[in-house]
């Protein structure tokens, strides 16, 4: 069974006050997305492996270390997943980033995937899958089927705000896959929003209804 883990880091959770709140804007809303999602890079990236090193200072050398050599690729469920992209290459920024387009279809909740391109080296990288929402999981679990069908080995969920429903579903399909979150919310409601979640994740990023 794959973990989940929930960021609670004081800045991440002060923030997402600010992305929930519906009087905050669109220009204010992409900015918030993009600065959470750099400080969970900040805390998803934990685990990557470093080796030792030897640096010239302008005082002598220093025992030091550098990122292991891992390679890893972002991919963006669009459209909402863009939002928080930025944020984390400015973290990772040798990252490679694929796409993978899915909307969700307002009568059934399932997916319809309609864009992938991946890096090439598709074998060879970690990747995170971003989103800023999970609710029903559909979406999660289509573009992970989509990157194993693609011959992926290793990849992260990482979302802004989850419905346990979503958490449960993603567990179930894919139990390689660990989740990080900002924040996992109580339910869905009849339309599949999270509650209280933040609304419409891809409308307030873009400005659309
Ligand atoms: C939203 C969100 C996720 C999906 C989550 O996208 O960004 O991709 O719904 O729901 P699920 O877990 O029930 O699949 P949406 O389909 O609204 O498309 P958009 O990003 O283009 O707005
Ligand atoms: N997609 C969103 O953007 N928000 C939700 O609450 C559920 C799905």
């Amino acid at each position: 069974m794959s973990k989940v883990f929930v960021f609670d880091h004081p800045l991440i959770q002060h923030k997402l006050t600010y992305i929930r709140d519906k009087s905050t804007g669109t220009k204010e809303f992409r900015e918030l997305v993009d600065e959470v999602a750099g400080l969970m890079a900040f805390e998803i990236t934990r685990d990557l492996p470093l080796k030792d090193v030897t640096v010239e200072t302008p005082v002598g050398q220093a025992a030091s270390k550098k990122i292991a050599g891992k390679k890893l690729g972002l991919v963006p469920i669009l459209r909402a997943g863009l939002g928080m992209t930025d944020g984390i290459l400015r973290m990772i920024p040798a990252a490679r980033v694929g796409h993978v387009g899915l909307y969700r279809d307002p009568a059934t909740l399932k997916p319809i995937e309609y864009y992938v391109k991946l890096p090439a080296d598709v074998e060879e990288r970690e990747f995170i899958v971003i989103d800023p929402m999970l609710a029903t999981g559909g979406s999660a679990i289509e573009a992970i089927n989509s990157l194993k069908k693609r011959g992926a080995k290793t990849m992260k969920l990482m979302c802004l705000v989850a419905a346990p429903e979503g958490v449960e579903a993603v567990q179930k399909a894919h139990p390689d896959v660990d989740i990080f979150l900002a924040a996992l919310d109580e339910k869905l409601n009849e339309k599949g929003y999270i509650v209280p979640g933040l609304g419409d994740a891809g409308d307030r990023l873009f400005g659309t209804k």
